[in-house]
C-alpha cells in the first residue's frame, strides 16, 4: 500500500493479503450501463494481468466470499469523484456515489496489485487495508499541444490512458498555433487543409477531422477525462492567417511557418470577419464539445494593440457565453473584463490576481514547476529552458495555494500539466517529458497538501518505475530518485 500515486486522502494498512483466484468474479449494484462498463474496465485489466476468466456480475443476490464488489451508494463526503476501498483477505470492496468514484477506485486498486502486469504472473495479489478518498481539485489537467507537432490520435489515446491511471480529468489539447490548425473546421475548411499542412521544422503536420475529433471525446469519456480545445487568439494565429488572406489586415496570406518564435502573429481585430470567422469556429469547437469549457488562448498578443486586445476578449467570452460555454483564457485574459464564469490559466503568475478580483477562478500551471517541456537539465536532449530547468523535484515539491500572492485555495480550479511540442516528435518524446513530472502535477492536484512530501514521493514513484519499465514506456531516469 506503500507506493500509491497520487497518494490517498486517507490509507489504514492492515497487513494481510488478499489473493485474486481463478475463480473470483466482479459483483457490480446497482448495474446501469456505466458501472457495468467500469466494472467491464477492471475486468479487462485484471484478465490481461492472470489470464483469469473475471466474469461480471450484474446485481448479485447474496454476497459471496473472494469476490471484487463494487457499489453505488449516497455516501455525500464522497462527492462527485470520491471512494472508499476496503480490501480484506476475503474480497475487496469498492463503494462511490458515482460511477467516476468507482473508476478511480479502481485506478487505485490496480496500482496496489501486480507491479508489472506485463509479466503475466498467475497470482495477483494486494495489501489490504482501508482507503478513504476525495481530491484537493476540480481540475486536474494536462495540455498537450499538437500544434507544433502533430500528434495521431493513436497517440493522444495512449496519453489519456497514463492520464486516467493517474485520475487526471481533464486533456486540455492546443489545437491551432503559428505552426498548424489541428482540427477541421467544416465552415472553414482550409484552416485544416492548408493551416494543417505545416509544422515546426516541416515536420509532423495534419489535422483530427471531426469524426477522429469526436472519438477522443468519446476514448476520454470512458476514462472519466474531458477534453478542452483550445483555439489560440488572438496572436499564435498564423497558420489560420496563412489559410485565409481575408483574416488579415493588408488582406494578404501570410506563409506557413516552421519555426519556434512566438509574438508576431495577430488576427485582424478591426475587421467584423474575424468576428464571424470566431463565432463559426466556436460554435462547431462547442458541437463537439460535451465539457463546460473551451480555451481560447489569448496569451502573447504582442502583436495586438493592448486596448484592442483586452475589447477583443471581452467580446470572444460573449461569443463563447453564446454557444452555452464557458471561457478558459491564459492568464493574460485578466487584464480584460471577463465573467465571473471565466477561468485564467496562470503560467507566469502576472495577471492572476486581475482575473481573480473578476471573480473568476484560475488553474495554475507555473512554467518553473509544470511545464513538462521545460528540460530537466542543461544535458537534457529534449526541450526548452526559458522558464529554467525543472527537475522532478521542481515538478513536486510546490504547494498551489502559496505559489502567487492574491491566490488561495478556493481561488483555484485546479492545476494543470503543459506539454508544449517545439522539441518533440514521438511518443517517446512525450513520456520521456511527462515522466516522473506528469505524476507529481497529477499528486499536486490531487492529495491533501498536508499529505505529502518530496521523500515520499520520490520512494514511491521508484516502484512506478519498475512498472514503466515493464510497460515498455520511456521515461526519464531522474538522479534525484532511486529507481528501482
Ligand atoms: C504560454 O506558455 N504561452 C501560455
Amino acid at each position: 500500500m506503500n507506493h500509491l500515486i497520487p497518494l490517498p486522502a486517507s490509507l489504514l494498512p492492515t497487513q494481510l493479503e488478499f489473493q485474486l483466484g481463478p475463480d473470483t468474479q466482479i459483483l457490480v449494484a446497482p448495474a446501469t450501463p456505466e458501472t457495468l462498463r467500469v466494472s467491464e474496465f477492471l475486468a479487462a485489466a485484471l484478465r490481461h494481468a492472470t489470464g483469469y476468466a473475471l466474469s461480471i456480475v450484474p446485481d448479485p443476490p447474496a454476497h459471496a466470499r473472494d469476490q471484487i464488489f463494487l457499489t453505488l451508494h449516497d455516501d455525500s463526503t464522497l462527492g462527485a469523484e470520491g471512494y472508499e476501498l476496503n480490501l480484506t483477505p476475503d474480497g475487496v470492496f469498492l463503494r462511490a456515489q458515482t460511477p467516476a468514484g468507482l473508476f478511480y477506485g479502481i485506478q487505485t486498486l490496480l496500482q496496489l496489485g501486480a507491479p508489472s502486469p506485463a509479466q503475466k504472473p498467475q497470482t495477483w495479489r494486494a495489501a489490504t487495508g482501508s482507503i478513504r478518498d476525495v481530491p484537493r481539485f476540480a481540475w486536474r489537467g494536462a495540455m498537450l499541444d499538437v500544434a507544433r507537432h502533430f500528434f495521431s490520435v493513436q497517440d493522444v489515446k495512449r496519453y489519456i490512458d497514463w492520464l486516467a491511471a493517474y485520475k487526471l480529468n481533464r486533456l486540455h489539447l492546443h489545437l491551432s498555433d503559428d505552426q498548424g490548425w489541428r482540427i477541421e473546421i467544416k465552415t472553414w475548411d482550409k484552416l485544416a487543409t492548408i493551416g494543417g499542412s505545416s509544422g515546426v521544422g516541416g515536420k509532423k503536420s495534419g489535422y483530427y477531422t471531426q469524426a477522429e475529433y469526436r472519438e477522443l471525446v468519446a476514448y476520454a469519456a470512458e476514462r472519466f477525462i474531458v477534453i478542452v480545445p483550445e483555439i489560440d487568439m488572438p496572436g499564435h494565429t498564423n497558420a489560420a492567417l496563412a489559410a485565409y488572406p481575408e483574416l488579415n489586415c493588408d488582406g494578404v496570406a501570410r506563409e506557413p511557418y516552421t519555426g519556434i518564435e512566438v509574438g508576431f502573429s495577430s488576427l485582424c481585430l478591426d475587421k467584423e470577419i474575424t468576428y464571424q470567422f470566431l463565432e463559426d469556429v466556436i460554435r462547431e469547437l462547442a458541437a463537439l464539445t460535451p465539457g463546460e469549457f473551451i480555451h481560447i488562448g489569448g496569451d502573447e498578443a504582442h502583436a495586438t494593440d493592448k486596448t484592442a486586445y483586452t475589447q477583443f476578449i471581452a467580446r470572444v467570452e460573449t461569443i463563447v457565453e453564446k454557444y452555452g460555454k464557458r471561457m478558459v483564457g491564459w492568464e493574460e485574459i485578466g487584464q480584460a473584463k471577463i465573467s465571473a464564469r471565466a477561468v485564467a490559466q496562470l503560467w507566469r503568475g502576472e495577471y492572476g490576481a486581475q482575473a481573480i478580483q473578476q471573480g473568476a477562478q484560475v488553474i495554475l500551471s507555473p512554467g518553473k514547476h509544470a511545464y513538462l517541456d521545460m528540460q530537466y537539465n542543461e544535458q537534457s536532449p529534449l526541450g526548452l529552458h526559458w522558464a529554467g530547468y525543472v527537475e522532478a523535484q521542481d515538478a513536486y515539491a510546490w504547494d498551489p495555494a502559496t505559489l502567487s500572492a492574491g491566490v488561495g485555495e478556493s481561488n483555484i480550479l485546479g492545476v494543470e500539466a503543459a506539454l508544449w511540442s517545439e522539441t518533440l516528435l514521438t511518443f517517446d518524446d512525450i513520456t520521456f517529458m511527462a515522466f516522473p513530472r506528469l505524476t507529481a502535477i497529477a499528486e499536486i492536484a490531487w492529495s491533501p497538501q498536508a499529505a505529502r512530501n518530496w521523500e515520499s514521493y520520490r520512494q514511491r514513484v521508484a516502484a512506478h518505475g519498475a512498472r514503466w519499465q515493464a510497460l515498455g514506456l520511456h521515461f526519464y531516469r531522474s538522479p534525484q530518485i532511486d529507481w528501482e
